[in-house]
């Protein structure tokens, strides 16, 4: 048995501007729109901003999120949400993620969180390609200095747009691309279905394994998309498949790794998930139940070359040391619900993976 889950999805160029209409569709009177300062102030967003005064909704806005929100930056915005009948996310996965915290918080401090049954319709613009959060079950919020994972049903947004007319900075559109292509390939490489126990995460199965290698296929023209802004559409469609992907199916040592990596250099997420990419993809060459899924991605990409080709460093690069991989081993192999993922990642191999990854 396994479960499918993704948001309702508009796509396509310049359809940002529908986001009035779909909120008139569902009779949204006063409307709360999240953003991040700098994106609160590009054309993008007043568009979104014009499409909903058009339809002559109530609309207040809050700017106020920042990369990586935590309990405080939640605790400042939980009291916008009260008396609105619906909320718009515009911005990058720190902002989708705030979005979907500041709606389940039901205008009460975070501390107090107790997940309601029924939500304000959420509405989610992704401004960066690669978090998938449009399409997600997760927030990610650091509480006392830690990052912590939120999973819940009902933190999966209703609506999504994704417009692939919104640039990102080259810099954010890397990190965001990387971080895309390690969901579907930790998606499609993640254990079976059939091998899940009680996971909130399903495993990988006919339905995520479809969406990751095409999500693949369409994501290999990162570096083009990058360095010359063509094939965006391919790489919006490319992270938000990817997001259905392992907002399904799971991710395993490659995120955990991630944030391991994130406790020791203050890099974005996607430049620490992409660092252990290609040394992920090395060790699990040997597990006899992924090698022909791994024989599969070799003919579609080297994880490691599309890192190199849009700039990101390597481990090494990062700063991170021989001498930092023991205590990269034990924060990620402390994080159970994403090694559960891939058991057969265990300390040892953990270590060798880290080891290789500092080699590229
Ligand atoms: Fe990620």
């Amino acid at each position: 048995m396994f479960k499918f889950r993704a948001s309702k999805i508009v796509l396509g160029k310049g359809e940002r501007k529908i986001c009035g209409k779909i909120l008139k569709e569902i009779n949204a009177k006063k409307v709360l729109v999240v953003t991040g300062k700098k994106t609160g102030k590009t054309n993008y967003f007043l568009d979104v901003l014009r499409s909903i005064e058009e339809e002559n909704i109530d609309v207040t806005v809050w700017n106020e999120v920042q990369t990586e929100p935590d309990e405080e930056t939640i605790n400042s915005g939980v009291e916008f949400t009260v008396s609105k009948d619906a909320i718009v996310a515009f911005g990058g996965g720190s902002v989708i993620d705030t979005a979907k915290i500041l709606n389940i918080c039901e205008g009460k401090k975070f501390s107090e969180l107790k997940i309601p049954k029924k939500l304000k319709p959420l509405i989610a613009i992704p401004t960066t390609f690669g978090t998938g959060s449009e399409t997600t079950c997760a927030a990610v919020v650091k509480v006392g200095g830690i990052k912590k994972g939120i999973l819940h049903e009902s933190l999966l947004p209703d609506f999504a747009i994704v417009d692939w007319g919104i640039k990102a900075p080259k810099n954010v559109s890397a990190s965001a691309g990387m971080d895309a292509i390690m969901h579907a390939f930790e998606a499609y490489t993640c254990i079976e279905s059939d091998c899940v126990q009680s996971n909130f995460y399903s495993g990988s199965n006919e339905i995520t394994d479809s969406l990751s290698l095409r999500a693949l296929d369409l994501l290999k023209n990162l570096p083009e998309y990058v360095n010359s802004g063509e094939f965006a559409r391919k790489i919006a469609v490319g992270s938000n498949i990817a997001g259905m992907a392992f907002g399904n199916a799971g991710v395993h040592f490659g995120h955990a790794a991630a944030y391991a990596i994130a406790s020791l250099c203050d890099a974005p997420h996607g430049v620490c998930v992409s660092s252990i990419g290609q040394a992920l993809m090395d060790w699990l060459r040997k597990l006899d139940s992924v090698k022909d899924k791994i024989s599969i991605v070799d003919k579609i990409m080297n994880i490691d070359e599309i890192r190199k080709k849009v700039g990101l460093p390597s481990l090494s690069e990062l700063g991170i040391g021989y001498d930092d991989i023991p205590e990269l081993v034990r924060i990620s192999m402390g994080i159970d619900r994403l090694i559960s993922m891939r058991p057969e990642i265990d300390e040892n191999a953990a270590k060798e993976i880290f080891e290789v990854a500092l080699s590229y």
